[in-house]
């Protein structure tokens, strides 16, 4: 703690010249200059920039393979993969990743493709995921990696938007017992990509045979390539393109409370200095160690602590293709005995949900190599927290319960192991080089224990640097709501003790199982529908996802509300967005609860969804009172 305070303390107050000397730690082409950082944060005095590390050049892929390999531990495992299915696995060595990107890095420049273009890649969880991120970054490119529970509409939007030039892509994925037709989909999304105006020029599709073999995988000659014949021809070296700290090394959209998503922007020298180093603290990794982190590489965790954050550090990780409950229950649990896994990282939906299973799952398998549990994505609730430390964890592991956000790129708020104690429900303290404040309504900073929204005072080195084609959307949206501070859309108390709790989130936005979905998303899908006339979306909470989507729908005139109709329009946000955003609940209304000036209340809405109806506060601005009754009557209808 003692060493924490001192560091810390540092940390703020010197901001270049702390992480300039973590920074020697990686290679650099060319070294950054003296107070190499510069920024603002504040509206009011000119375009919101952050800069680190200037005049420096590096490259993320040759720092996460290259540098180890040159160091003589090319014969290291980095990646054990295993697959969906029970007794698929791979093992992949420094040195055979790298050969493996350069392959894939010759191939991509020989499509054509240069350093600042953008790719999009739509894959399952097989190594080829993040092994293309790195041939990406290996050549200066920018990786855009879209989700594959993502729909084809939701993948044509992000290619239009970043006019992706190339998309790499696989036949089809397995998720659990299901096989599901990937490539069908990036085809529809590809056809609405150019139809909207914007031609991918290549394709390039990895036959995962185990879910849908070439035969069945529809291929359209000319723009689509076979990756396993084209990529494997490709010479196993490929020159590194030396890039400036603040080229943007990835792309990757996230939902906010309104309008479509939004490309987030990171560059290369401050995500990785700041990622390696998180990975390095947090995690606490020793040589020998086996870490595996859960996250799809299609969400920002398996961006840093799954893509680049373990290799930075020359760690040996598992990744996983499947989920936590095929074949049954207890599949973590025998992939952390037959891998003696020592670090397990995860969300609190997986938990809540392994937990609603019985102790018995775990119990059968041989935890005994772990060694430390962390949590991402949403708050953890003490009851998980403490079935994760006792039973998973059999109480010798400490958690770490991670706040962090897409935009902040790595660890933000978390517990070191061991430095201080924990408190189930609390992400605790402040990593170095992040100043968390508590903000009142009016944008005052609130002392001592407190509760209000929670913003930053000051860049960290992986801090958003730009929403993509979009910077006044970057600056109004995040340093907009209160001027000199990042507002992370997050509500939080500090106690006594200067920890931190997250309270989630104080935007339109809901987190369902950990995925971020924007309320106003799943709204303009819901009105896409002809019967829909308007839609008022709201999150509730649910015992294992967090939140569950409560969606208020009113109808066109003479359109009957019927169960086949309900199904339609659940469709209708699956197909938009994916099916992870499908609504719990559709509720008919007949009208909305709405202000005079037409605005939807919709803490209101929320009220009703909780079966709160008992507290609704202040209602004498709605338009038409009665409407809460009626809404009251129809719920369950
Ligand atoms: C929420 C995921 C409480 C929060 C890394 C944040 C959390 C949003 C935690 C970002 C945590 C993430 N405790 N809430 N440990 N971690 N959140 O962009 O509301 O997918 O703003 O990044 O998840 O979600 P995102």
């Amino acid at each position: 703690m003692q060493q924490y305070m001192v560091l810390y303390k540092r940390s703020i107050e010197d901001p270049s010249g702390f992480w300039s000397e973590i920074a020697e730690q990686f290679h650099w082409q060319t070294k950054w200059e003296p107070n190499h950082m510069r920024y603002n944060f504040d509206v009011r005095n000119g375009p919101i920039s952050v800069e680190w590390f200037r005049g420096a050049t590096t490259n993320i892929s040759y720092n996460c393979l290259d540098r180890h390999v040159a160091a003589g531990r090319g014969d290291d495992v980095c990646f054990i993969w295993e697959g969906n299915d029970v007794g698929r696995e791979k093992v992949m060595t420094y040195g055979e990743a790298l050969e493996e990107v350069c392959r894939l890095a010759n191939w991509l420049r020989g499509a054509g493709v240069r350093k600042g273009d953008a790719v999009a890649i739509y894959m399952p969880m097989l190594l080829e995921l993040p092994l293309a991120m790195l041939a990406c970054a290996r050549i200066g490119a920018v990786h855009s990696v879209v989700f594959g529970g993502f729909s084809a509409e939701a993948l044509a939007g992000r290619m239009e938007d970043c006019k992706a030039k190339v998309l790499l892509t696989a036949s089809g994925v397995m998720r659990g017992p299901k096989h599901i037709e990937l490539k069908r989909i990036a085809d529809t999304a590809l056809d609405l990509c150019a139809k909207a105006g914007h031609a991918v020029e290549s394709v390039l599709v990895y036959e995962n045979d185990n879910a849908v073999p070439a035969a069945d995988c529809p291929f359209t000659p000319g723009r689509d390539r076979w990756w396993q014949s084209e990529v494997s021809v490709q010479p196993p070296s490929c020159a590194v393109e030396w890039v400036e700290a603040e080229h943007p090394l990835f792309l990757l959209y996230t939902s906010g409370s309104t309008g479509k998503p939004k490309g987030v922007l990171h560059t290369t020298g401050g995500y990785m200095v700041y990622g390696a180093t998180t990975m390095r603290h947090v995690f606490g990794l020793q040589r020998g160690d086996v870490y595996w982190c859960t996250a799809d590489c299609g969400w920002i965790t398996g961006h840093t602590y799954l893509a680049y954050g373990p290799l930075l550090n020359g760690a040996t990780q598992v990744v996983f293709e499947g989920v936590p409950t095929h074949p049954t229950p207890a599949r973590c649990w025998e992939v952390v005995a037959s891998h003696r896994v020592t670090h397990f990282y995860t969300a609190p939906t997986a938990i809540r949900s392994l937990m609603g299973f019985g102790n018995q799952w775990v119990e059968q398998c041989d935890t005994s190599s772990l060694r430390l549990l962390g949590s991402v994505g949403e708050p953890i609730n003490p009851e998980a927290w403490r079935w994760y430390h006792e039973i998973v964890g059999g109480g010798r592991c400490p958690i770490v319960d991670t706040w962090w956000q897409t935009e902040t790129g790595g660890h933000m708020i978390t517990p070191l192991p061991k430095a201080w104690p924990e408190k189930p429900g609390s992400a605790t303290l402040p990593f170095f080089g992040v100043r968390p404040v508590v903000l009142d309504d009016k944008g005052n900073e609130l002392e001592g224990e407190a509760e209000g929204v929670l913003a930053i005072a000051q860049p960290w080195p992986s801090t958003l640097r730009t929403v993509y084609g979009d910077h006044a959307r970057y600056e109004s949206n995040y340093f907009g709501p209160f001027p000199g501070y990042y507002f992370t859309g997050d509500g939080c108390r500090r106690d006594a003790d200067g920890y931190y709790w997250i309270t989630g989130r104080v935007d339109d936005v809901i987190n369902v199982s950990g995925h971020r979905i924007g309320t106003a998303e799943v709204e303009s899908a819901l009105v896409a529908h002809p019967a829909c006339a308007e839609a008022a979306v709201v999150g509730y909470d649910h015992p294992i996802k967090g939140q569950g989507i409560y969606a208020y729908v009113t109808l066109m005139t003479g359109v009957e509300p019927t169960q086949a109709l309900r199904k339609e329009l659940v469709g209708a946000v699956r197909s938009t967005i994916g099916a992870f955003a499908a609504p719990d609940v559709i509720h008919w209304a007949p009208g909305l609860p709405k202000t005079r000036s037409g605005k939807i209340m919709r803490r209101v809405l929320r009220k009703i969804a909780s079966k709160e109806e008992d507290q609704l506060g202040d209602v004498s601005t709605l338009a038409d009172p009665g409407v809460v009754q009626t809404l009251v009557e129809l719920r369950g209808k």
